[in-house]
C-alpha cells in the first residue's frame, strides 16, 4: 500500500532506518492506486503527502460509502483503509423509515425510501392527522415537512397533546398526562439529534425539542440552519439590544447595553478542513459579526481557531476598561489571520472549551457584578471528529457553572452553547451533550459543508421581525431585478399627473412608513396629493394624501440676479394615505440626526449630536446615488471650489452639498433619488437628495443606456444635514397618528 520516498532512492535508502518517523528527512507519500470511487470522484487536501485528506464527492442524492473521508497517516496508509469487499462506490441518499405511523396508514409501502419518493399518510377515523399529509424524501436525507401525528380526537385526560414519533425512531411511553415521560431510540445506523427524553409539563408543552434520526449523510439545508440558529439567535440578541421606555415624567429613557453581552466563536481548522473552506468559514464569521451588528448591539467577541492548539485571533479581555474594541478592529484581525502552513493533524476541541472557560473565569473574578448581567453565546464550528484533549463534557460542565452560579434555573438564559458539525465525519452523540437544551429551540446544527456558511448567515435577519430598523438591507453583489429591490427597498418611483394632465416622473425614498422623501422641483403649483402615485417594492401602489413642499423652495427667488432657476432648499415630502407594509424588499432608509440612524451607526449614548453623524458619514467621500438608468451610481463627491465660475453664482445657496465629478450623472426623472452611504455592509443612510444637473446627457426616451459625463456635466444635491429643521418638523410630529422619527436634540 503505502511507500516513502527513500525507499526507492539509493542515497536515502541509508538514511531512512535511521530517521524513521521524521517525515522532513523521510518523506512518506501515501498511494493513489486503486482509491477511485465509483459513480464518483475525490479530491487530496495536501496531494499524497501526511496529514492529506482524500473527500469523496458524489452528484446530488449520492453519498459516498463506506467512506467519505481518508487521511494519509505517517505511514503511508489510508485511515480508515480501503476495503477490497466493499468498493468505494456512491450510493443513493435514503431517509429514515416513516412507517412509524400509529394509528394510521402510510402509503407506499416500501423497504427503502430514496431521494424524490413521495409517501402520504392517513389517520384511522376518530383520528385527526397533524402535520404533513405527504411528505417528498429531499437530497439532505431528511423528509420535508413535519412529522405527521394522529391524533385521537377526544384527546382523553391527556395535559400534553401525542408528541408523535419521528421517522426512523422507536418511542416508549403513551400516556400523556403531567410528568409523563416518552422517550426515543433512533433505529440502527441512525444517530438521535434532539430530546432523547420528553416530559409533559403542566403547561401543555412538552420539554425539550422534537428528536430526529439522522444518517451520517444527512445534514440541516442552509434554510433549516437560518430558521432555526436565526431565531434563536434573535432572542440573545433582542436581549442584548438598547431599550426605550418613558419615565414617570413622560421622559424617553434609553437603556444602552453595550458589552451586555459575550459572543465566544470558536472555529476548528484541523486538517480536517480544508484550507479554502477555511476561508469560507472566515468569511462566515464575518458575516456573522456584521450582521450581529446590525441589531444595535455592541458585543464583546472572543475569537479563536483551534486544531491541536488554539490560536486566539480576538480576545475578549480586550473589551474591558475604556477602549472597547470595534467592530472594525474585530474584522481586521479576521482578515490578519494568516491560516499559514500549520501541520494541525489533531483536533483538540476541549482545549477550544478551556480557553473559553479561562476567559470567562478572568472577567469573573475581575467583576463579579458584572459578569452576571452579561449574556454568554458560544458558537463552535467542528468537523467533530476531536481527538485530542480529552472529552469535552467536563468542561463543558464547569463553563455552565460559572454562569449559573448554582442557580440554573434564574440563570439559565444567560448562557447558550451552540454547535454547528460540518461534514460527515461528525460524530452526533458526542457533540450532543454539549449544546444548550431549551424547549422548541435547536443548538446543534450539522452542515453537509462551509460552503454555505455565510449564505446562512446572511438570511439569519428576519425582516419581519426588525421591522424598526432603517436602512437594514440585503447585500448582494449583484444586480437583478430582484436583488435591487432588496438592496434597495426605501427606493420609490413617483408619478404625478400634473393639472393640465401631462405626466411627470421623479425618485424618492421611503423616510418612514407613511413619508416618501423627494424634489419639491417634481411638482407644480397645481398639483395635488391625489394626483401623486408612489410604486415601492415589488408591487406595492399608494396614492399621496399630502404634499409638502420646503418653504424656501423658490425657483424664480434669484431672477433679479440673472439666475433663472435657483434649486435651494428643493426637498418635499409626500405623506401616504396609509402606512407601506414592510418586508425584505420595502424598508425605510435612515436619514440624518435621528436616534435611528445613531443606532445604524452604532453612536450610543444620550449625547450623541448631529454634526457627530454628519461627520462619520461625510468623513470619506464616496457616496452613492440612486438613478432610474442605472440604479446605482457611485461618484467622489468633491466640494464646491468655484472652478466652474460660470455655475457658481448659481451654487451660492449654502444648501447645495457638492457635484459629482466626471461621473456619470443622472438623467431627466432622477431628481429625488438619494445620495446614500452605506455603514457596515448592512444599513443605509440617505445624506442628500438629487436635485438637478447641469446637462441632461441621457438620450430621450431611453434612460437605460449608460452615458459618459463630459467636462461641464455636474449633478447637484441637496445637503439633508441642512434641511433638519423641515425634516423635523413632520416627521418627527408626535401629534399625528402615524408613528414619528426620534430626531437628535442637536
Ligand atoms: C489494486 O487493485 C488490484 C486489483 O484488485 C491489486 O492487484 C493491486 O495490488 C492493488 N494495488 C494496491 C497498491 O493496493
Ligand atoms: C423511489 O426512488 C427510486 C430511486 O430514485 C426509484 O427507482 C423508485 O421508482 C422510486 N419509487 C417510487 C414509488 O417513486
Ligand atoms: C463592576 O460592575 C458594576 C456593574 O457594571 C459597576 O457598577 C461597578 O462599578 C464595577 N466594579 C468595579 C470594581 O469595577
Ligand atoms: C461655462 O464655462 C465654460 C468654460 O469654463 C464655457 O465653455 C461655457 O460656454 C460656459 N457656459 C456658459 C453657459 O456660459
Amino acid at each position: 500500500m503505502g511507500f516513502s520516498v527513500c525507499w526507492s532512492m539509493w542515497a536515502a535508502l541509508l538514511l531512512c532506518p535511521l530517521y524513521m518517523g521524521v517525515s522532513v528527512l523521510c518523506e512518506v507519500f501515501c498511494d493513489e492506486e486503486n482509491m477511485s470511487m465509483e459513480g464518483g470522484h475525490y479530491t487530496l487536501t495536501k496531494k499524497l503527502v501526511y496529514g492529506s485528506m482524500l473527500i469523496y464527492h458524489c452528484p446530488e442524492g449520492y453519498y459516498p460509502n463506506p467512506a467519505s473521508t481518508r487521511l494519509c497517516q505517517k505511514s503511508g496508509t489510508w485511515s480508515p483503509p480501503p476495503h477490497i469487499r466493499r468498493p468505494q462506490k456512491c450510493k443513493m441518499i435514503e431517509c429514515p423509515n416513516p412507517l412509524v405511523l400509529e394509528s394510521g396508514t402510510v402509503s407506499p409501502l416500501q423497504m427503502q425510501y430514496f431521494v424524490n419518493n413521495k409517501t402520504t399518510y392517513e389517520c384511522y377515523s376518530g383520528y385527526t392527522l397533524c402535520g404533513s399529509s405527504s411528505r417528498v424524501c429531499q437530497p439532505n436525507g431528511k423528509w420535508s415537512g413535519g412529522t405527521p401525528i394522529c391524533r385521537h380526537d377526544s384527546g382523553g385526560e391527556n395535559r400534553c397533546a401525542d408528541p408523535g414519533i419521528p421517522a426512523g425512531a422507536r418511542r416508549s411511553g403513551s400516556s400523556f398526562g403531567i410528568d409523563d415521560k416518552v422517550t426515543y431510540r433512533c433505529d440502527e445506523g441512525l444517530n438521535l439529534v434532539g430530546s432523547k427524553e420528553r416530559v409533559c409539563q403542566e403547561s401543555g408543552q412538552w420539554t425539550g425539542t422534537e428528536p430526529k434520526c439522522y444518517y451520517k449523510h444527512t445534514y440541516d439545508t442552509a434554510l433549516e440552519v437560518t430558521e432555526a440558529f436565526g431565531s434563536a439567535i434573535r432572542e440573545s440578541l433582542q436581549l442584548a439590544a438598547p431599550i426605550d421606555y418613558t419615565d414617570q415624567e413622560g421622559k424617553k429613557i434609553t437603556v444602552d447595553k453595550a458589552g451586555k453581552l459575550n459572543i465566544y466563536i470558536a472555529m476548528d481548522i484541523s486538517d480536517s478542513i480544508e484550507e479554502d473552506q477555511f476561508n469560507k468559514a472566515r468569511n462566515a464569521v464575518k458575516k456573522l459579526i456584521t450582521k450581529v451588528s446590525s441589531f444595535a448591539v455592541s458585543p464583546n467577541y472572543e475569537i479563536i481557531f483551534f486544531a491541536s492548539d488554539v490560536l486566539e485571533v480576538v480576545n475578549i479581555i480586550d473589551f474591558s476598561g475604556e477602549k472597547r474594541k470595534t467592530l472594525e478592529q474585530v474584522l481586521d484581525d479576521l482578515d490578519n489571520f494568516n491560516y499559514g502552513d500549520r501541520e494541525n493533524v489533531g483536533t483538540n476541541l476541549n482545549l477550544a472549551f478551556k480557553t473559553i472557560l479561562e476567559r470567562m473565569a478572568i472577567q469573573k473574578q475581575r467583576n463579579e457584578t458584572l459578569f452576571k448581567e452579561v449574556h454568554h453565546v458560544l458558537i463552535f464550528f467542528t468537523d467533530g471528529a476531536y481527538n485530542m484533549g480529552g472529552r469535552p463534557e467536563d468542561t463543558v460542565a464547569k463553563i455552565r457553572e460559572t454562569v449559573y452560579m448554582n442557580t440554573k434555573e434564574e440563570r439559565d438564559q444567560y448562557l447558550d452553547i451552540y454547535v454547528f458539525g460540518v461534514g460527515s465525519e461528525i460524530f452526533d452523540e458526542d457533540i450532543q451533550p454539549l449544546v444548550t437544551k431549551r424547549d422548541n429551540e435547536d443548538h446543534y446544527f450539522k452542515l453537509k459543508d462551509g460552503a454555505k456558511l455565510e449564505e446562512t448567515f446572511d438570511k439569519i435577519i428576519d425582516e419581519s421581525k426588525v421591522v424598526g430598523l432603517c436602512g437594514l438591507h440585503r447585500n448582494y453583489d449583484h444586480d437583478t431585478a430582484d436583488t435591487i429591490r432588496v438592496r434597495y427597498p426605501w427606493m420609490a418611483r413617483i408619478g404625478i399627473t400634473h393639472e393640465d394632465e401631462s405626466y411627470g416622473k421623479c425618485m424618492g425614498s421611503l423616510v418612514t412608513p407613511r413619508f416618501i422623501l423627494t424634489a419639491a422641483h417634481c411638482f407644480k403649483f397645481t398639483d395635488t396629493a391625489d394626483k401623486i402615485k408612489i410604486k415601492i417594492g415589488k408591487n406595492q401602489v399608494l396614492t399621496g394624501s399630502r404634499l409638502i413642499l420646503h418653504p424656501n423652495f423658490n425657483i424664480k427667488a434669484k431672477e433679479k440676479e440673472g439666475i433663472n432657476e435657483f434649486y435651494d432648499y428643493d426637498v418635499a415630502l409626500i405623506e401616504l394615505k396609509n402606512d407601506v407594509d414592510i418586508s425584505i424588499d420595502t424598508r425605510p432608509i435612515c436619514i440624518p440626526c435621528t436616534k435611528e440612524t445613531s443606532g445604524a451607526l452604532r453612536l450610543v449614548g444620550e449625547e450623541i449630536t448631529c454634526k457627530q453623524q454628519e461627520e462619520l458619514l461625510l468623513k470619506k467621500i464616496i457616496l452613492k446615488k440612486s438613478v432610474s438608468c442605472h440604479m446605482i451610481r457611485t461618484g467622489k463627491v468633491v466640494r464646491i471650489s468655484g472652478a466652474m465660475p460660470n455655475l457658481s453664482s448659481r451654487i451660492r445657496g449654502k444648501i447645495v452639498l457638492a457635484w459629482l465629478l466626471r461621473d456619470n450623472v443622472a438623467c431627466k426623472g432622477d431628481s429625488g433619488g438619494a445620495l446614500f452611504k452605506n455603514y457596515d455592509d448592512y444599513r443605509t443612510i440617505q445624506v442628500g437628495l438629487i436635485s438637478w444637473g447641469t446637462k441632461n446627457l441621457c438620450p430621450d426616451g431611453n434612460n437605460d443606456v449608460k452615458q459618459e459625463s463630459d467636462d461641464d456635466s455636474r449633478d447637484f444635491h441637496i445637503n439633508l444635514f441642512k434641511v433638519v429643521p423641515f425634516l423635523k418638523k413632520y416627521l418627527g410630529d408626535d401629534t399625528r397618528d402615524y408613528a414619528p422619527l426620534q430626531f437628535l436634540d442637536k
